[in-house]
């Protein structure tokens, strides 16, 4: 069945007919996807516990609908294009054919180390196809990833472990980023000093950098599929899985604590990924696909593996970064393989900017139809830039606006359907009803208007609870504002009814499109020997958004502020990740707090902001004179 809208006025119709009839909507999309028994009932909910079902009754194996499904059809259509980080190594290709062998075997090599429907197993990768196998691997069979992005530390590793208590781990003995090699196993090794709940670490062979192998508990990855193809064991069965069973998990930063598992369950997930991006970006048959995200966050996962792949796309990853060998990669990729879509990051775009357009201008971009943009708010330079110079004023941009927890695209223009307007995400999906609600949870009715942007009914890609810890779910999502999911963004909506997202309203600092916790930062900065207490905040970035300034009190005078600084990033690095180091660390006596000890992080942002002169109210502060020093000692 074609789900594809075709016109602004057909958006319009379905849309209507989204909200007035979700469940009749909903049932009519799933019902294009190959399920191995229907669902009794669309919808069971509740977002008070939350307590959300969709699809309840369904069985299914998601892969079956990545994979199975399109090989009468799409065998011998690449499912996959692999472009490697240096240009002169050999680029490879799967089609819908090979990949579901190579799926197959993998999925029987992870049944042969003991793995089984519902495990949790843990996956450490660099961007290559194995990384995809792997995932599809784990969902062939039930068992629920918990894919962590390549750049986390060790420690950020043990703990997504421990809390998913992983048995199980998938990794390679190193990855190329650039001019970098990062050790992957070795971080591993680490990490799993303090993880006894993993009993086998599968190891891919990329960098054939020298690693330890540990007897009895690390195997390689070519190893077992030979050992699995020697015992015959080419074909596995796709595991029948519950609708809501979990699919997998995804560890995301907050405004408190440690990161949060997302999980994601089977049924709503698929309709939802594939249903998003058949219709955000218009996908017409053999196109070629290119999301330059990593797997290892949410955009990975829902459009480059899950989404796509549903939809029998051809799907290109890349494992480099876009400035090496030089500024001008992602336009030769485009070049080489003919890319119609491409979904990239504003920080993407405006590191590239900066290069200037001789990368640019002797490139071929005429195959690019629709461009997409995702992970932040978009600035009209870089909007202006990417529209003029990258689609050469003929490609539609999607601003994509959702997040780890939605599963899929909430609100955007659908390609060369929906009219865009510079910065501006526009429109709902169908099925997806957004509020903007004041302080107070009211509601805020009308066009022309801000506030904080909530969701009042459920999608079937949205979050079903946070591993381990449903309470958490709850509160962080369901308790700020009675029966609506609460996103922590603020929003304009404007004259014409679009959505404009305006940034996080939460303490959640948005830093080149990856979210990071400032009290996770601060944590790991209050581990340094010599801190007495930090505060952290994001301030305007030219290329990364956001940035980190971390204002720091000291227990004692330092002989060198520089090495220090470094010091404490350094602490940071190991705790986190390189991501999470602070951009500017500013030593201080006291922190601007109230009678009660409270942190004034307004203050705070205000100062790193660089607006001085327009702190407000600060006569609750216990010792105003603290402001002053700040003011003063500000890193610009
Ligand atoms: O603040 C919003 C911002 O990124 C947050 C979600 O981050 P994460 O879960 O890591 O997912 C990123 C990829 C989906 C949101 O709360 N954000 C994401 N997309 C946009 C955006 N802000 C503005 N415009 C967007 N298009």
């Amino acid at each position: 069945m074609d789900l594809s809208i075709k016109s602004f006025e057909d958006y319009q119709k379905v849309y209507q007919h989204s909200v007035e009839q979700p469940e009749q909507f909903w049932d009519t999309v799933a019902s294009s996807f190959v399920w191995k028994k229907k669902w009794n009932k669309v919808l069971d909910w509740n977002f008070k516990e939350p307590d959300i079902n969709w699809f309840v009754g369904g069985k299914l194996n998601i892969t079956e609908n990545c994979l199975d499904r399109h090989l009468a059809d799409k065998g011998d259509q690449p499912a996959l294009i692999w472009e490697p980080n240096d240009p002169e190594e050999h680029h490879r290709a799967f089609t819908y054919k090979q990949l579901h062998q190579k799926v197959c075997l993998f999925a029987n090599v992870l049944k042969n180390n003991g793995a089984k429907k519902g495990d949790r197993i843990c996956i450490y990768m660099p961007m290559v196809p194995e990384l995809a196998v792997a995932v599809l691997a784990c969902a062939r069979i039930g068992a629920i990833h918990s894919v962590v992005f390549g750049g986390f530390s060790a420690q950020s590793i043990a703990d997504r472990i421990q809390d998913a208590n992983c048995s199980m781990v998938i990794t390679a003995d190193g990855s190329y980023r650039g001019t970098k090699e990062v050790p992957l196993k070795n971080v591993m090794d680490d990490a799993l000093v303090q993880c006894p709940s993993v009993k086998r670490v599968i190891v891919l062979t990329r960098s054939r950098t020298p690693i330890s192998m540990i007897k009895g508990r690390d195997v390689w990855w070519e190893d077992e599929i030979k050992k699995v193809e020697t015992l015959g064991m080419l074909n596995c069965p796709a595991e029948e899985m519950d609708a809501e069973d979990p699919l997998f998990i995804l560890y995301t930063s907050g405004s408190t604590g440690k990161p949060k598992g997302v999980v994601h369950t089977c049924g709503g997930y698929m309709v939802y990924a594939g249903y998003s991006f058949q219709n955000v970006f218009q996908y017409q048959p053999e196109e070629v696909y290119f999301c330059t995200a990593d797997i290892g966050w949410i955009t990975g996962h829902t459009y480059i593996v899950y989404g796509p792949l549903a939809m029998g796309a051809t799907s290109l990853l890349f494992e480099g970064v876009p400035t090496w060998p030089d500024a001008g990669r992602f336009w030769d990729i485009v070049a080489e393989y003919k890319v119609n879509i491409l979904y990239t990051a504003p920080t993407a775009i405006r590191s590239l900017m900066q290069f200037g357009l001789d990368f640019v201008k002797d490139k071929d971009l005429s195959s690019l139809r629709v461009l997409g943009s995702v992970g932040e708010p978009i600035n009209e330079e870089a909007w202006n830039w990417y529209h003029e110079h990258i689609g050469k004023k003929n490609c539609p941009i999607v601003d994509t606006w959702w997040q780890t927890e939605t599963g899929g695209i909430l609100i955007s223009p659908l390609a060369n359907v929906t009219p865009v307007k510079p910065c501006f995400a526009t429109l709902p999906l169908p099925g997806i009803q957004p509020i903007l609600v004041d302080e107070k949870g009211e509601e805020i009715i009308g066009n022309g208007v801000s506030g904080n942007l909530c969701i009042k009914f459920p999608w079937p890609g949205m979050l079903r609870t946070t591993y381990g810890d449903h309470e958490r779910c709850r509160v962080n999502y369901f308790a700020t504002y009675e029966n609506l999911y609460f996103t922590g963004d603020g929003c304009m909506r404007d004259e014409d009814g679009y959505y404009r997202i305006t940034g996080r309203v939460d303490d959640v600092i948005n830093v080149s499109g990856h979210r990071i916790g400032t009290a996770e930062v601060e944590n790991a900065i209050n581990m340094f020997s010599d801190v007495v207490e930090s505060a952290v905040v994001g301030y305007p970035h030219d290329i990364k958004g956001q940035g980190i300034y971390a204002y720091v009190i000291l227990s004692r005078e330092t002989d060198d502020d520089e090495l220090t600084r470094k010091d404490i990033s350094m602490t940071v690095s190991r705790i986190i990740g390189a991501i999470a180091k602070p951009d500017k660390i500013q030593f201080v006596s006291g922190l601007p707090k109230t009678r009660s000890g409270k942190i004034m992080r307004r203050i705070l942002r205000k100062i790193a902001e660089g607006e001085v002169n327009s702190l407000g109210d600060t006569s609750t502060l216990l010792d105003p004179a603290v402001v002053d020093e700040i003011k003063n000692g500000r890193l610009s």
